[in-house]
Protein backbone atom coordinates (compact mmCIF):
# COMPACT_ATOMS: atom_id res chain seq x y z
CA UNK A 1 0.00 0.00 0.00
CA UNK A 2 1.69 3.52 -1.22
CA UNK A 3 2.19 6.11 1.74
CA UNK A 4 -0.05 8.51 -0.85
CA UNK A 5 -2.44 8.23 -3.42
CA UNK A 6 -4.00 10.88 -5.77
CA UNK A 7 -6.19 9.04 -7.71
CA UNK A 8 -8.16 10.41 -10.84
CA UNK A 9 -8.15 14.18 -9.46
CA UNK A 10 -9.65 17.19 -11.02
CA UNK A 11 -9.45 20.56 -10.09
CA UNK A 12 -11.15 23.25 -12.55
CA UNK A 13 -10.81 27.03 -11.52
CA UNK A 14 -13.65 28.44 -13.56
CA UNK A 15 -13.05 27.41 -17.32
CA UNK A 16 -9.12 26.20 -16.31
CA UNK A 17 -8.53 23.03 -15.75
CA UNK A 18 -5.50 23.16 -13.29
CA UNK A 19 -5.71 19.61 -12.98
CA UNK A 20 -6.74 16.89 -15.05
CA UNK A 21 -7.34 13.22 -14.32
CA UNK A 22 -3.84 13.34 -12.13
CA UNK A 23 -3.16 10.04 -10.62
CA UNK A 24 0.13 9.47 -8.57
CA UNK A 25 1.70 7.67 -5.44
CA UNK A 26 4.14 8.50 -3.10
CA UNK A 27 6.19 5.55 -1.07
CA UNK A 28 7.29 5.60 2.13
CA UNK A 29 10.89 5.73 2.78
CA UNK A 30 11.11 7.25 -1.08
CA UNK A 31 12.15 11.04 -1.96
CA UNK A 32 9.32 11.74 -5.19
CA UNK A 33 9.35 14.32 -7.71
CA UNK A 34 6.63 15.91 -8.89
CA UNK A 35 7.97 18.24 -11.93
CA UNK A 36 6.27 19.99 -14.39
CA UNK A 37 6.55 23.32 -16.79
CA UNK A 38 5.43 26.33 -14.66
CA UNK A 39 1.96 26.70 -14.23
CA UNK A 40 1.59 22.87 -15.02
CA UNK A 41 -0.56 22.37 -11.33
CA UNK A 42 1.78 21.03 -9.39
CA UNK A 43 1.41 23.61 -6.39
CA UNK A 44 -2.85 23.10 -7.06
CA UNK A 45 -1.77 19.38 -6.19
CA UNK A 46 -0.04 20.12 -3.47
CA UNK A 47 -2.91 22.30 -1.95
CA UNK A 48 -5.36 19.01 -2.82
CA UNK A 49 -2.91 16.35 -1.12
CA UNK A 50 -3.14 18.76 2.04
CA UNK A 51 -6.05 19.73 1.66
CA UNK A 52 -6.41 23.61 1.18
CA UNK A 53 -8.39 23.19 -2.27
CA UNK A 54 -11.40 20.69 -2.66
CA UNK A 55 -10.96 18.73 -6.06
CA UNK A 56 -13.52 19.15 -8.14
CA UNK A 57 -13.30 15.40 -8.56
CA UNK A 58 -11.27 12.60 -7.61
CA UNK A 59 -9.50 11.04 -4.56
CA UNK A 60 -6.54 11.36 -1.90
CA UNK A 61 -5.30 8.70 0.17
CA UNK A 62 -2.69 8.71 2.91
CA UNK A 63 -2.17 5.44 4.53
CA UNK A 64 -4.90 3.32 2.72
CA UNK A 65 -7.82 5.76 4.20
CA UNK A 66 -9.68 8.18 2.43
CA UNK A 67 -8.93 12.03 3.71
CA UNK A 68 -10.56 13.26 0.42
CA UNK A 69 -13.10 15.15 3.01
CA UNK A 70 -10.74 16.07 5.91
CA UNK A 71 -9.51 19.18 6.64
CA UNK A 72 -6.03 20.38 6.65
CA UNK A 73 -5.34 19.98 10.47
CA UNK A 74 -6.94 17.07 10.71
CA UNK A 75 -4.42 15.44 7.59
CA UNK A 76 -1.52 17.28 9.57
CA UNK A 77 -2.42 15.07 12.67
CA UNK A 78 -2.55 12.26 10.93
CA UNK A 79 1.42 12.95 9.36
CA UNK A 80 1.32 14.73 7.11
CA UNK A 81 3.80 17.83 7.16
CA UNK A 82 4.29 20.58 3.88
CA UNK A 83 6.12 23.67 3.30
CA UNK A 84 5.00 26.54 0.64
CA UNK A 85 6.48 27.86 -2.35
CA UNK A 86 5.91 31.33 -0.92
CA UNK A 87 7.64 31.65 2.86
CA UNK A 88 4.78 31.44 5.47
CA UNK A 89 7.61 31.67 8.73
CA UNK A 90 6.40 34.42 11.14
CA UNK A 91 8.74 37.33 10.06
CA UNK A 92 8.98 39.05 13.30
CA UNK A 93 10.10 35.83 15.54
CA UNK A 94 13.12 34.59 15.38
CA UNK A 95 14.15 31.75 14.02
CA UNK A 96 14.10 29.25 16.90
CA UNK A 97 10.62 30.84 18.11
CA UNK A 98 9.32 30.25 14.69
CA UNK A 99 10.36 26.50 15.28
CA UNK A 100 9.28 26.55 18.52
CA UNK A 101 5.03 27.56 17.77
CA UNK A 102 5.49 24.95 14.82
CA UNK A 103 5.97 22.49 17.02
CA UNK A 104 3.78 23.80 19.73
CA UNK A 105 0.87 23.66 17.22
CA UNK A 106 1.24 20.27 15.97
CA UNK A 107 1.24 19.19 19.99
CA UNK A 108 -2.04 20.68 20.45
CA UNK A 109 -3.27 19.20 17.10
CA UNK A 110 -2.04 15.87 18.34
CA UNK A 111 -4.02 17.04 21.86
CA UNK A 112 -0.87 15.63 23.82
CA UNK A 113 -1.84 12.49 22.88
CA UNK A 114 1.15 11.66 21.04
CA UNK A 115 2.77 14.95 21.96
CA UNK A 116 5.84 16.41 19.32
CA UNK A 117 8.98 15.85 21.70
CA UNK A 118 10.80 17.90 19.07
CA UNK A 119 14.31 19.29 20.25
CA UNK A 120 13.83 22.95 18.73
CA UNK A 121 17.58 23.98 18.81
CA UNK A 122 18.40 19.70 17.27
CA UNK A 123 16.52 20.51 14.33
CA UNK A 124 17.78 23.95 13.63
CA UNK A 125 21.12 22.01 13.63
CA UNK A 126 20.00 19.24 11.03
CA UNK A 127 18.72 21.69 8.94
CA UNK A 128 21.84 23.67 9.49
CA UNK A 129 20.67 26.80 10.10
CA UNK A 130 21.34 27.19 13.76
CA UNK A 131 23.87 29.96 13.32
CA UNK A 132 20.49 32.00 12.46
CA UNK A 133 18.39 30.41 15.82
CA UNK A 134 18.09 34.08 17.44
CA UNK A 135 17.76 36.67 14.26
CA UNK A 136 14.34 37.35 12.87
CA UNK A 137 12.82 35.45 10.64
CA UNK A 138 12.19 37.89 8.21
CA UNK A 139 15.94 39.55 8.11
CA UNK A 140 17.67 36.13 7.00
CA UNK A 141 18.63 35.62 3.56
CA UNK A 142 16.57 32.92 1.60
CA UNK A 143 17.71 30.06 1.59
CA UNK A 144 18.22 30.12 5.18
CA UNK A 145 14.33 31.07 5.28
CA UNK A 146 13.55 27.40 3.07
CA UNK A 147 15.53 25.81 5.38
CA UNK A 148 13.62 27.24 8.16
CA UNK A 149 10.29 26.38 6.53
CA UNK A 150 11.73 22.50 6.42
CA UNK A 151 12.58 22.42 10.22
CA UNK A 152 9.30 24.03 10.97
CA UNK A 153 7.54 21.08 8.65
CA UNK A 154 9.80 18.56 10.57
CA UNK A 155 8.76 19.99 13.81
CA UNK A 156 5.69 17.80 13.61
CA UNK A 157 7.24 14.44 12.95
CA UNK A 158 5.96 14.10 9.78
CA UNK A 159 5.48 10.67 8.29
CA UNK A 160 4.79 12.27 4.46
CA UNK A 161 7.13 15.39 3.65
CA UNK A 162 5.51 17.69 0.93
CA UNK A 163 8.21 20.11 -0.05
CA UNK A 164 7.27 22.71 -2.74
CA UNK A 165 10.16 24.16 -4.50
CA UNK A 166 12.31 23.79 -1.16
CA UNK A 167 15.91 24.49 -2.87
CA UNK A 168 15.31 27.74 -4.32
CA UNK A 169 17.66 30.50 -2.61
CA UNK A 170 20.10 27.73 -1.76
CA UNK A 171 23.65 28.30 -3.53
CA UNK A 172 25.42 25.27 -4.37
CA UNK A 173 26.79 24.16 -1.22
CA UNK A 174 23.53 24.55 0.57
CA UNK A 175 21.86 22.44 -2.12
CA UNK A 176 23.62 19.63 -1.79
CA UNK A 177 23.59 19.51 1.91
CA UNK A 178 19.49 19.45 1.76
CA UNK A 179 20.03 16.29 -1.26
CA UNK A 180 21.66 14.45 1.62
CA UNK A 181 19.26 15.50 4.25
CA UNK A 182 16.43 14.59 2.57
CA UNK A 183 17.94 11.34 1.56
CA UNK A 184 18.20 10.60 5.41
CA UNK A 185 15.05 11.53 6.22
CA UNK A 186 13.75 8.73 3.45
CA UNK A 187 16.06 6.52 4.73
CA UNK A 188 14.03 6.94 8.49
CA UNK A 189 11.31 5.95 6.36
CA UNK A 190 9.40 9.11 5.80
CA UNK A 191 8.23 9.58 2.51
CA UNK A 192 8.58 12.86 0.83
CA UNK A 193 6.80 14.72 -2.37
CA UNK A 194 9.02 17.11 -3.36
CA UNK A 195 8.03 19.58 -6.22
CA UNK A 196 11.15 20.94 -7.76
CA UNK A 197 12.81 23.11 -10.61
CA UNK A 198 16.56 22.20 -10.01
CA UNK A 199 16.97 19.04 -12.12
CA UNK A 200 20.21 18.25 -10.90
CA UNK A 201 18.80 18.52 -7.29
CA UNK A 202 15.57 16.09 -8.62
CA UNK A 203 17.71 13.85 -10.89
CA UNK A 204 20.31 13.23 -8.33
CA UNK A 205 17.64 12.22 -5.10
CA UNK A 206 14.39 11.55 -6.46
CA UNK A 207 13.71 7.36 -6.71
CA UNK A 208 10.63 7.89 -8.66
CA UNK A 209 9.33 11.23 -10.19
CA UNK A 210 5.83 12.55 -12.01
CA UNK A 211 5.68 14.90 -14.90
CA UNK A 212 2.84 16.79 -15.23
CA UNK A 213 1.45 19.23 -18.19
CA UNK A 214 -1.57 20.87 -18.19
CA UNK A 215 -2.30 19.17 -15.62
CA UNK A 216 -2.04 15.57 -16.63
CA UNK A 217 0.40 13.24 -15.62
CA UNK A 218 2.40 12.61 -18.76
CA UNK A 219 4.86 9.90 -17.44
CA UNK A 220 6.00 8.34 -14.16
CA UNK A 221 9.14 6.20 -13.36
CA UNK A 222 12.35 6.50 -12.44
CA UNK A 223 14.99 9.20 -13.24
CA UNK A 224 16.70 7.80 -15.57
CA UNK A 225 13.96 6.35 -17.65
CA UNK A 226 12.34 9.71 -17.57
CA UNK A 227 15.07 11.73 -18.30
CA UNK A 228 14.56 9.36 -21.48
CA UNK A 229 11.38 9.96 -22.38
CA UNK A 230 10.82 11.97 -25.51
CA UNK A 231 7.20 13.45 -24.44
CA UNK A 232 8.71 14.66 -21.24
CA UNK A 233 12.25 15.99 -23.35
CA UNK A 234 9.71 17.73 -25.55
CA UNK A 235 6.94 19.12 -23.05
CA UNK A 236 9.31 19.58 -20.45
CA UNK A 237 13.48 19.58 -20.71
CA UNK A 238 13.27 21.76 -23.04
CA UNK A 239 14.25 19.72 -26.38
CA UNK A 240 14.27 16.26 -27.89
CA UNK A 241 16.68 14.09 -28.85
CA UNK A 242 15.75 14.36 -32.50
CA UNK A 243 16.60 18.03 -32.01
CA UNK A 244 13.71 19.19 -32.53
CA UNK A 245 12.37 22.64 -30.85
CA UNK A 246 10.23 21.97 -27.86
CA UNK A 247 6.50 22.88 -27.98
CA UNK A 248 6.50 25.99 -24.89
CA UNK A 249 4.08 24.52 -22.64
CA UNK A 250 4.30 27.43 -20.15
CA UNK A 251 1.02 28.60 -19.71
CA UNK A 252 0.01 31.79 -20.68
CA UNK A 253 -3.65 31.83 -21.14
CA UNK A 254 -3.76 33.32 -17.61
CA UNK A 255 -1.94 35.35 -15.24
CA UNK A 256 -0.64 33.06 -12.55
CA UNK A 257 -2.70 33.58 -9.46
CA UNK A 258 -0.73 33.88 -6.41
CA UNK A 259 -3.29 31.87 -3.66
CA UNK A 260 -4.05 33.14 -0.49
CA UNK A 261 -3.32 30.37 2.17
CA UNK A 262 -4.22 31.02 5.62
CA UNK A 263 -2.89 28.74 8.69
CA UNK A 264 -5.64 27.05 10.75
CA UNK A 265 -6.22 28.30 14.14
CA UNK A 266 -5.19 25.81 16.61
CA UNK A 267 -6.81 25.61 20.00
CA UNK A 268 -3.81 24.43 22.37
N1 LIG B 1 -6.75 29.93 -7.08
C1 LIG B 1 -6.67 29.89 -8.43
N2 LIG B 1 -7.64 30.43 -9.21
C2 LIG B 1 -7.57 30.38 -10.57
N3 LIG B 1 -6.57 29.77 -11.26
C3 LIG B 1 -5.57 29.21 -10.54
C4 LIG B 1 -5.57 29.24 -9.09
N4 LIG B 1 -4.44 28.59 -8.66
C5 LIG B 1 -3.79 28.20 -9.78
N5 LIG B 1 -4.46 28.56 -10.90
C6 LIG B 1 -4.07 28.26 -12.29
O1 LIG B 1 -3.94 26.86 -12.37
C7 LIG B 1 -2.81 26.50 -13.15
C8 LIG B 1 -1.86 25.64 -12.31
O2 LIG B 1 -1.23 26.47 -11.34
P1 LIG B 1 -0.19 25.90 -10.26
O3 LIG B 1 0.16 27.03 -9.37
O4 LIG B 1 -0.74 24.69 -9.64
O5 LIG B 1 1.06 25.51 -11.18
P2 LIG B 1 2.54 25.07 -10.79
O6 LIG B 1 2.82 23.84 -11.56
O7 LIG B 1 2.69 25.03 -9.31
O8 LIG B 1 3.41 26.28 -11.40
P3 LIG B 1 4.82 26.92 -10.90
O9 LIG B 1 5.89 25.99 -11.39
O10 LIG B 1 4.86 28.24 -11.63
O11 LIG B 1 4.77 27.06 -9.42
C9 LIG B 1 -2.22 27.82 -13.65
O12 LIG B 1 -2.78 28.09 -14.93
C10 LIG B 1 -2.70 28.82 -12.64
O13 LIG B 1 -2.78 30.11 -13.19
MG1 LIG C 1 3.87 26.02 -7.97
Amino acid sequence: MPLLEVDDVVVQFGGVTAVDHAGFVAEAGRITGLIGPNGAGKTTCFNVISGLQKPTRGAVRFQGRSVTRLPVNRRARRGMGRTFQRLEAFGSLSVRDNVRVARDIHRGLRGLVRPATADVDGLLERVGIAAYADERADSIPTGTARLLELARCLAGDPTLLLLDEPSSGLDESETEAFGRLLTELAAEGRGILMVEHDMDLVMSVCDDLHVLDFGAVIASGPPAEIRANPLVQQAYLGYSDDGADAADHTRTDLPPVEATLTIPAVRT
